[in-house]
């Protein structure tokens, strides 16, 4: 099957001009001016633009969490996700602490395959490092097509790693040419403040800023640079979301770390009066590291224009109000299922408040949302960018729209939005996923299970 797109403004992180795009089976073949399409489906675009496939580097499909369980499916996320142009994700695979990372590998597939109807991958998180478990991650990596782990240094006593595991963890992923991403905050400073909060009484959903400032996640961003920098690995700060973290993490770069930054959505439009709401309603917004105070908005800002930030993200991590964050937070901020669900409007919210505010240009955009994580994470040529042999996961978008995000019409499965009421100005018109059309005007229009497991390769710095 073929598939023209013709007339659209196609933008990539270096390139803007007009023209067609030709999709034969599941790849670009060509890219130009007044391209024949022979007896290809024509997709006009005229007025509209043509964008690579999104990639969303930080979601959690399946994700059992605090005691409960994420409430997406893969089938219901692919769906979000591709309504919402975002056409390829990561999702974490996360080993209890006690279980061996092959037999999590499984479960993770056991969930996915067959599953999705956008492609994805993991990253392998590492929550207890031994020689069994270094057997394992040998082979995750080696055999299965796994290239970026994942550490904690927060969730101590769950998921959070020792030193001498982060140790261990850098040193295997530095001598397999793997990525680590970590989730930097100071798991001690965290349960004392938690701890002191509660004893105090205080246990609305406004308190868990408090038990998570800036300093506490600078503390843990600086961890993770020393031990990156004394073992030469490369490391991806995964949800950065403050000045005091920015500071720390460029630094670091300065000093020649092979670091990279990722900020999410949230961070960017959301600030932490949204926890301080009444009747509970702040635990929609919980999450950690949890939303700041406003004036950090313009510091992440800065940092995504001047990419600093490499990518955008949303660690969509999505909890049902009522049943999960109240009925389990109700009486103790510490036990609301941490997250915020995003995934189907990333790239629309970036687009309404990134591009059309003039924060950041079209390209940014592009490069930000979708070729740096597949840089960095080593699906690039293949996704990431429009050019002849890549994938055809494209995105023809609709920059006249105008709509409203709600709950009560988004394909996540969850029971409210962060961003309830909040005014989109764009969609995407059409989304393919390898050739073929998966979403349109809204509407997914896909195959579910044609989502591949993608394997990615090592040492691809
Ligand atoms: O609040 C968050 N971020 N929830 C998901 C788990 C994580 O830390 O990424
Ligand atoms: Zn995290
Ligand atoms: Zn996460």
């Amino acid at each position: 099957m073929s598939l023209l797109i013709q007339n659209g403004e196609i933008v990539t992180a270096s390139e803007r001009f007009v023209g067609d795009v030709l999709c034969e089976g599941e790849t670009i073949s060509r890219v130009g001016r007044n391209l024949d399409p022979g007896d290809a489906e024509v997709i006009d675009a005229t007025g509209k633009y043509v964008f690579p496939g999104f990639i969303d580097p930080h979601t959690h499909i399946y994700l059992p969490f605090m005691g409960t369980f994420a409430k997406d499916t893969y089938v219901t996320a692919s769906k979000a996700a591709l309504v919402g142009g975002t056409t390829c994700f990561i999702d974490f695979c996360i080993p209890d602490r006690d279980e061996d990372p092959l037999s999590a590998f499984e479960t993770w597939n056991s969930k996915s395959e067959g599953q999705s109807a956008c492609d994805f991958t993991y990253h392998m998180a590492v929550t207890r490092f031994d020689d069994a478990a270094e057997k394992s991650l040998r082979r995750i990596v080696q055999e299965e097509g796994i290239s970026s782990f994942k550490v904690f240094l927060a969730y101590k006593g769950a998921l959070g790693v020792t030193d001498d595991e982060l140790y261990q963890t850098l040193r295997l992923a530095k001598e397999l040419g793997v990525i680590t991403t970590a989730h930097c905050e100071n798991a001690d400073l965290v349960l004392e403040l938690q701890k002191s909060l509660l004893a105090e009484g205080k246990t609305e959903p406004r308190w868990h800023h408090e038990s998570r400032p800036p300093r506490v996640e600078a503390a843990g961003t600086s961890h993770l640079m020393t031990f990156a920098e004394l073992l030469g690995a490369h490391v991806y700060v995964v949800h950065l979301s403050c000045r005091e973290a920015l500071d720390e993490a460029m630094r670091a770069k300065e000093r020649g770390v092979n670091a990279w930054i990722e900020t999410l959505i949230q961070y960017l439009l959301l600030d932490k009066s949204h926890a301080e709401l009444p009747d509970f309603e702040g635990a929609k917004y919980v999450m950690s590291p949890p939303l700041r105070d406003a004036s950090n908005q313009d510091v992440l800002w800065g940092a995504l224009r001047n990419r600093f930030v490499s990518t955008l993200a949303t660690d969509h991590a999505p909890f049902d109000f009522e049943a999960q964050k109240r009925a389990m937070g109700k009486d103790d901020f510490t036990l609301i299922p941490n997250g915020i669900p995003a995934l189907e409007d990333r790239v629309n919210l970036l687009f309404t408040h990134g591009v059309k505010t003039g924060r950041i240009d079209l390209h940014t955009f592009v490069d930000c949302a979708s070729t740096q994580a597949a840089k960095i994470f080593g699906l690039y040529p293949r996704k990431g960018t429009i050019q002849p042999g890549a994938d055809a996961d494209l995105v023809v978008y609709d920059p006249d729209y105008s709509g409203t995000i709600s709950a009560s019409t988004h394909h996540i499965n969850t029971d409210y939005s962060a961003f309830e009421g909040w005014t989109i100005g764009g969609r995407p018109h059409v989304v393919t996923v390898r050739g073929e059309v998966a979403a349109r005007d809204g509407q997914f229009v896909g195959t579910v299970g044609r989502g591949k497991r993608l394997s990615r390769e090592p040492n691809h710095f």
